[in-house]
């Protein structure tokens, strides 16, 4: 696995690239490439940091469009079109790349997300208290498998002021009446996939992505976080999925 620095307007945006596939991680809110390994040693592609996170430059981001500006030029310098892979806020990008920037996508795996991602307000709220115990709440909701929840509250308390930036845009990302008026549909390949157990995204979030379009699929014995919790159900999906559409 290696490294490549791509400039966007004079930003460098990191990505950890495995086999050439294409195929673009995006990931959540707080995390960063790194989330995606399980992924990226089995099937390859490359993993994008967004701004603000992992070995990114910091970049001014007011939106959840300003995210989908610099994945979807990731794409157009790398392999020109893509699958987008995108994970709870990094799903909120991929619809917004698919919604703005077209043509460079293939399809869409839309993982743990939702056309409308409200965020409990306590959280938001205890975020902005920098509280120790809303980061282990974020933590405890997005594992069903509780091994993980210690290493990821001392994670997200390291990220604890992008966490909350990026929550924030989630709880104003709001698709949802475009998707039930018919503004929006998939054109694209898409398969909408979550842990059978996700707190944070529920399957309803999911499976009304399968009115529009979309394959669904539901992982068992995972929460929120399906490419550590259920890496290997995961992969198996993604790649059924990427045998039809690359
Ligand atoms: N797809 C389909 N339906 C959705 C949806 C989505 N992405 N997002 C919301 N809805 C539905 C809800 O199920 C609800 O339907 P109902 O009236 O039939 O029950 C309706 O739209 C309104 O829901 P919502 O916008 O979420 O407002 P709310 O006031 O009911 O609830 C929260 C607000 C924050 C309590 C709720 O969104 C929640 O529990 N969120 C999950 C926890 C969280 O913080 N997740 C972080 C996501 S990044």
């Amino acid at each position: 696995m290696e490294r490549a620095r791509i400039f966007i307007d004079s930003k460098a945006i990191s990505v950890l690239k495995a086999k050439d596939a294409p195929i673009f991680y995006v990931h959540g809110s707080g995390c960063d490439a790194s989330i995606w390994k399980n992924q990226l040693e089995d099937i390859g592609g490359f993993a994008v940091d967004l701004p603000n996170h992992g070995e990114s430059d910091k970049a001014e981001i007011n939106s959840v469009e300003d995210y989908a500006f610099f994945v979807a030029k990731v794409i157009e310098r790398t392999a020109g079109k893509g699958v987008i892979v995108g994970h709870s806020l990094g799903g909120a990008v991929a619809q917004m790349v698919y919604l703005k920037y077209k043509e460079v996508v293939k399809a869409l795996a839309l993982i743990g997300t939702g056309a409308r991602l409200r965020v409990l307000p306590q959280i938001l709220e205890g975020l902005a208290k920098k509280s120790i115990e809303t980061l282990r709440l974020v933590s405890e909701m997005a594992f069903h498998r509780k091994e993980f929840v210690e290493a990821f509250t001392e994670f997200f308390s390291k990220n604890s002021e992008i966490l909350l930036k990026d929550l924030s845009l989630c709880d104003k990302f709001d698709l949802l009446e475009d998707f039930k008026s018919g503004k929006i549909k998939f054109d694209v390949p898409t398969i909408a996939i979550v842990g059978e157990n996700d707190l944070l995204t529920p399957v309803k979030y999911s499976k009304f992505f399968a009115n529009f379009g979309a394959e669904l699929a539901v992982v068992e014995n995972s929460g929120h976080m399906v490419m550590l919790e259920n890496p290997k159900k995961l992969n198996e999906t993604l790649k059924g999925f990427l045998k039809k559409v690359l």
